[in-house]
């Protein structure tokens, strides 16, 4: 059995190259904005869903002959974690991506639930709990009781928006142009959720939009801050969203015991602070928060029948 999360880059010449020597994760990612015009840079998924079919397949028979090696005999059984407010249209086109990929079964489980299960949290209980994912693409909130989603939001508000957002802010307050790449490593170096006393600082280097000349400025904790608070309150009115969907009595479960993040957006500095804040109730942050995901969908793998009521769709 194997579990995969669609989360990838992918680099490749053309049609024939990408099912034989694509350039996947790290590898990919590292040539990111660097790539000539002929050769093709995918990120099979966006915001959660499958943005190219092909190349979505591809990745999966990647991570399949990755986890079972080269050559194997059997077709493996495979749980993919999709975004809670994927529709079922979406949700199909994974399932095929799966079968097509190779695998013998696949079973579709919804993010904030496999989130939950890989952050420990006893998702089976007769108990509220507020698990809030916040990946690249998208961020799940959701309460659960029960095994089940009881009310959740999907918010297509994630890191990535966050680098786009800073991206944007260099250009509008210092007139230069950054990559992607750049602002990531700027977010996670410097970046923070709420204003720090003492503020951090970096260089950032790249293109001045008024010479066109290569130029380094120096980005400080409170750019980024500044640059993601509209991305910041669109999570925290997410949130509110669904606390007032939230029966009484998990509103007090949740009260009692906290809210609990995943995801590697979780990881921005005083993002834990800035939900217990907004909201009043306590936040922590899941230990390996970047894994939780993974981790919960293997649990759910290979306890078929105790996280039965929690799948979505099998085949
Ligand atoms: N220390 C950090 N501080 C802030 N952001 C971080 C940190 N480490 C990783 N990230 C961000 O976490 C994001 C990836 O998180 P994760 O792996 O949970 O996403 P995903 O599961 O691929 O996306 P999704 O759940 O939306 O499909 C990236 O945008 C990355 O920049
Ligand atoms: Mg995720």
């Amino acid at each position: 059995m194997i579990w995969v999360q669609l989360v990838f880059w992918f680099i490749y010449l053309d049609e024939e190259s990408l099912f034989t020597s694509p350039a996947v994760g790290i590898e990919a990612y590292d040539m990111l904005g660097r790539t000539p015009d002929t050769i093709v840079a995918s990120r099979p998924l966006k915001e959660g869903v499958i943005a190219d079919y092909k190349a979505t397949e591809a990745m999966l028979k990647y991570f399949i002959n990755k986890a079972l090696g080269g050559v194997h005999l059997f077709r493996p059984e495979v749980m993919v974690a999709v975004p809670g407010g994927i529709t079922s249209t979406e949700r199909r086109a994974v399932i095929d991506a799966t079968i097509a990929a190779g695998a013998k079964a696949a079973y579709i489980i919804k993010e904030p639930i496999v989130a939950a299960i890989g952050a420990d949290i006893p998702i089976g209980s007769a108990s509220g709990h507020l698990i809030i994912d916040i990946g690249g693409g998208t961020a799940e909130m959701a309460i659960l009781s029960l095994g089940g989603i009881v009310c959740s939001r999907s918010v297509r508000i994630g890191g990535n928006k966050l680098d786009k957002s800073i991206q944007e802010f260099t250009r509008r307050k210092y007139n230069l142009a950054i990559g992607e790449r750049t602002a990531e490593e700027a977010k996670i170096e410097v970046g923070s959720a709420t204003f720090l006393d003492k503020k951090l600082t970096m260089e950032v280097k790249g293109r001045d939009m008024i010479s066109g000349l290569p130029k380094t400025i120096i980005l400080t904790s409170d750019d980024v801050t500044e640059a993601i608070q509209d991305d910041l309150s669109g999570l925290i009115a997410t949130l509110k969203e669904v606390l007032y969907d939230t029966p009484p009595e998990l509103s007090a479960d949740v009260m009692n015991k906290g809210m609990v993040l995943t995801g590697g957006t979780s990881q921005l500095r005083n993002m834990d602070q800035l939900f217990s804040k907004a909201i009043g109730v306590a936040a922590f942050v899941a230990d390996d928060p970047v894994l939780c995901v993974v981790k919960g969908a293997g649990i759910a793998l290979e306890n078929l029948d105790a996280y039965k009521r929690s799948i979505l769709a099998t085949r």
